[in-house]
């Protein structure tokens, strides 16, 4: 069995047992063994192995958990961008371009562009990665942009419910009749998840309950885009249905934050307790359409477990990089550089009810990432700066 030593770590988050919330050890050492970390310790004790990664005493953390990200499109709206930059508002009805080029894309166009984005996002650290469906919108589309998602991740999300499509625009209630029949048929041998757009110009709370019920039917698992342009009902909806996640969270009232609270479950894990229903911020979206970004604070220190995600997709954010995301989240929504990372992680990690990865504890999956600096901190504090040295994802260097 071939063995891989990370050796002379000067700083090891490790999401699990060690210094304060992130775990951290010093001068420490990560043996990987068949893809999965093998054992954790003081680099000084450390076991031998057939090969050897010299971290210099630089900082090394979990790879980083993208749980929100929207990978299958073609074409851009730099010119949408623009547009808001110089006063626009955004209101997601931009989509609808992007539907337009999506269906009009061949198979191997949307593979390519998925392929060109998740290889950005692996140089920047991301080695687990959610994609969601939601610009073909209609049966054949969704299904083909789902398996083309399958091919790159196992987190793959059915958002056919991303808007109504222009043909359906005066019949909505048709529109969710298909959604929840042949388009969920075709969609949920390829996805894992489903994901409905609840926001006034999208779907209301009754249509958002009926697509989720169907897809929960047939096994996919709940996540939410909820509360992203104003407050509304979905926060309240996706915990009264065990959402794994509720998405944006940026306009929240007391009874939202208080019912993202009692979803609190003791566990065995580092943290002691957890919600079940995780509240994804994606404040590349709020950076992207120069909107208020959603108070992490309060989240937090009501007990609310918080991830962070990119919400890659060519409208409201057009960045897969995670380090970005952090810096904006230290800086902006008032999370310390520990919390940001963590969320950026394990928070991911429990976003996506995963607990093989987001940690380096015995047993995950080994996906490191070697900085170019000396701690943590640096991803917040040198924002802009590539520092990503290298990536280690399931035990190989990438
Ligand atoms: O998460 N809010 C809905 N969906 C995406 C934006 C999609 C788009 O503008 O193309 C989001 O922000
Ligand atoms: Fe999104």
């Amino acid at each position: 069995m071939s063995a891989l030593l990370v050796d002379n770590i000067g700083e090891l988050v490790t999401n699990g047992v060690g210094e304060g919330p992130l775990g951290i050890r010093r001068s420490a050492a990560v043996l990987i063994e068949e893809g999965r970390v093998a054992w954790v310790g003081p680099a000084a004790y450390a076991p031998a192995a057939d090969r050897r990664i010299d971290a210099g005493g630089a900082a090394v953390l979990p790879g980083f958990v993208d749980s929100h990200a929207h990978l299958v499109f073609a074409g851009d709206r730099a010119a949408e961008f623009a547009a808001r930059m110089a006063g626009e508002p955004y209101t997601g009805g931009g989509i609808r371009t992007t539907v337009g080029a999506t269906r009009a894309a061949t198979d191997d166009e949307l593979r390519a562009t998925v392929r060109r984005l998740r290889g950005e996002a692996l140089r920047q650290g991301t080695t687990t990665i959610e994609i969601k469906s939601g610009y073909g919108l209609s049966v054949a589309d969704e299904a083909r942009s789902l398996r083309i998602a399958a091919e790159f991740t196992e987190d793959t999300t059915f958002l056919g419910a991303h808007v109504v499509p222009a043909e359906y625009a005066d019949r909505p209630d048709d529109y969710v009749g298909l959604v929840c029949g042949p388009m969920l048929a075709a969609a949920a041998p390829h996805a894992k998840w489903i994901d409905v757009f609840c926001e006034r110009g999208a779907f209301d709370v009754d249509h958002a309950r009926a697509i989720l019920a169907c897809g929960q039917a047939v096994g996919l698992g709940v996540r939410l885009h909820a509360n992203q342009l104003g407050p509304g009902p979905g926060v309240q909806l996706g915990v009264e249905l065990g959402a794994a996640s509720v998405d944006h969270c940026t306009h929240l009232s007391d009874a939202d934050v208080d019912a993202l609270a009692s979803t609190r479950i003791d566990c065995m894990c580092h943290e002691g307790q957890h919600t079940s229903t995780v509240a994804t911020l994606l404040p590349g979206a709020e950076f992207s359409t120069r909107s208020p970004y959603p108070d992490a604070r309060r989240l937090l220190d009501a007990g609310v477990t918080v991830a962070l995600a990119t919400d890659c997709n060519p409208g409201s954010s057009y960045t897969s990089s995670m380090p970005f995301c952090i810096a904006l989240a230290v800086r902006e929504m008032r999370m310390t550089p520990a919390e940001a990372v963590w969320a950026a992680t394990a928070g991911g990690a429990r976003a996506l009810r995963r607990d093989d990865v987001g940690v380096l504890t015995p047993g995950a999956r080994a996906d490191l990432l070697v900085l170019d600096a000396p701690s943590y901190l640096h991803l917040a504090y040198r924002p802009g700066v590539p520092l990503i040295h290298q990536v280690i994802r399931n035990g190989v260097p990438q």
